[in-house]
């Protein structure tokens, strides 16, 4: 894509400034959930009016080649035409029953036929809620209170996971968030990525208290933080050896990287999962997931209570069925990677030859860049805040010549089916462009 296709100077945004002037009136910040509010790159955000394939359309006509994908749930893109037409027929039968449905049924029983540790499963309405649901079974099953979490890893705005580390190695938490009461986050232990020996020491002293250790297992909220995957193992044999429950958050990974997400990817069981995003083929839904025997704690069978007026409401349910029969083609996440392969590698290349400190970590479709030399980034604490000051100038060159990432540089892009080769190949003219407007 040549110059020709800078479409988006900053002086045609009118109609989303105006469109954000008034919603400044009604919501705090103008957004309802607060990346949305381009904070991180400065500027007012683009209202987007619609979208198609892999691209979105803003409120003043404008054209982006979208590499959010809505923070991960389109893995076919906008408006999947599948997806559209089993939404178009469940909403023709009605919107929600607070009743059992077949639909419910078609997308559990697609999920638990095709995923390799899941045996029953309960749907929800978000990530995380599939998260907080998952604790609380994992607190249910051992009838221990502490959990641990992972400096850098995000599970939704649960209360007890709104939490950093305090001070010392083997630390009790501090909340993130006013509102979250210091006696919540006193129940969760922090630690750092990649360290199994402070895991172990931890796990010494706490594990009579510790219910469930919970990690992304690719970690993709304060970067891409791809993960030793001995670290993973060792991870998961610290809970087997110390009687600990392991929770796999795949919000992100599930469906994403394997259609058994990270699990599958890796090789690695974890007793619990959670799930959200694909699954709702961009409808809001998430999930818990785990083995009969634990899953069988949840109410009505057991005592563990969660409930929901609207889980497995059934136009959700019918386009995550609609979605997730599309990943079950053969080659699917190939596929996937190709086309990462294919926007990455090129962007790479003209970084090096330019000398631009540019890397990209990837994992199946999901991809990261971070301006920086080092070959591995494996901690939140690893990442340089400074060079944050890179992204947020290639955000607005990049959205000047039609591209769209997610507004924050500690946030990682998607790749979509629908990000065909000429798509793409238009996307990485406009990375290069972009790059050398950042490093001119
Ligand atoms: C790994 C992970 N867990 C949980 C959540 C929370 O999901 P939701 O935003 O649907 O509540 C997210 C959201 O991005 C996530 O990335």
């Amino acid at each position: 894509m040549s110059t020709t296709t800078s479409q988006t100077p900053a002086h045609t945004r009118s109609s989303s400034a105006a469109l954000f002037d008034e919603a400044r009136r009604l919501f705090p910040g103008g957004v309802n959930s607060p990346v949305r509010a381009f904070g991180a790159v400065g500027g007012t955000p683009l209202f987007i009016d619609k979208g198609a394939g892999p691209h979105i359309w803003d409120a003043d006509g404008q054209r982006y080649i979208d590499f959010c994908c809505s923070w991960g749930p389109l893995i076919l893109g906008h408006a999947h035409p599948v997806v559209q037409e089993r939404i178009m027929q469940a909403v023709s039968q009605g919107t929600s029953f607070g009743a059992p449905t077949r639909l419910e049924n078609e997308l559990g029983g697609l999920i638990l036929d095709h995923h390799p540790h899941a045996e029953r499963i309960r749907f929800v309405s978000s990530g995380t809620e599939a998260a907080m649901s998952a604790i609380r079974l994992a607190r249910g099953v051992t009838g221990k209170s502490k959990i641990l979490k992972f400096d850098g890893c995000y599970h939704g705005h649960v209360d007890a996971l709104l939490v950093k580390a305090g001070s010392g190695l083997a630390t009790l938490g501090t909340s993130t968030s006013a509102g979250v009461p210091e006696a919540y986050a006193r129940e969760t232990l922090v630690l750092p990525l990649n360290d199994l020996e402070a895991l172990e020491a931890t796990m010494k002293q706490y594990a009579h208290e510790l219910a469930v250790v919970a990690i992304e297992p690719i970690p993709a909220n304060n970067g891409l933080l791809i993960q030793d995957p001995a670290f993973l193992q060792g991870v998961r044999d610290l809970c087997d050896r110390y009687g600990v429950l392991l929770l796999f958050d795949e919000v992100i990974s599930g469906f994403r990287v394997a259609f058994g997400g990270a699990a599958e990817y890796y090789g690695i069981r974890p007793d619990v999962m959670a799930f959200g995003k694909i699954i709702g083929g961009g409808m809001p839904v998430g999930a818990y997931a785990a083995s009969a025997e634990v899953m069988d704690h949840v109410a009505p069978v057991g005592p563990v209570y969660q409930a929901g007026t609207l889980s497995g409401n059934p136009v959700a349910m019918a386009a995550g069925a609609g979605q997730l029969s599309e990943c079950l083609k053969p080659g699917f996440y190939e596929d996937q990677e190709r086309r990462t392969g294919r926007l990455v590698n090129p962007i790479l290349a003209h970084a090096a030859s330019k000398g631009y400190p540019l890397r990209i970590f990837t994992r199946g479709s999901i991809f990261w860049l971070a301006f920086s030399d080092q070959v591995h980034i494996r901690r939140s604490s690893e990442i340089d805040p400074d060079s944050m000051a890179y992204f947020s100038r290639l955000h607005g060159a990049l959205l000047e010549r039609g591209v769209y990432l997610g507004p924050s540089g500690y946030e990682v892009g998607f790749v979509s089916a629908a990000h065909g080769d000429a798509v793409i190949d238009e996307a990485v003219s406009a990375f290069t462009e972009a790059l050398d407007a950042v490093f001119s």
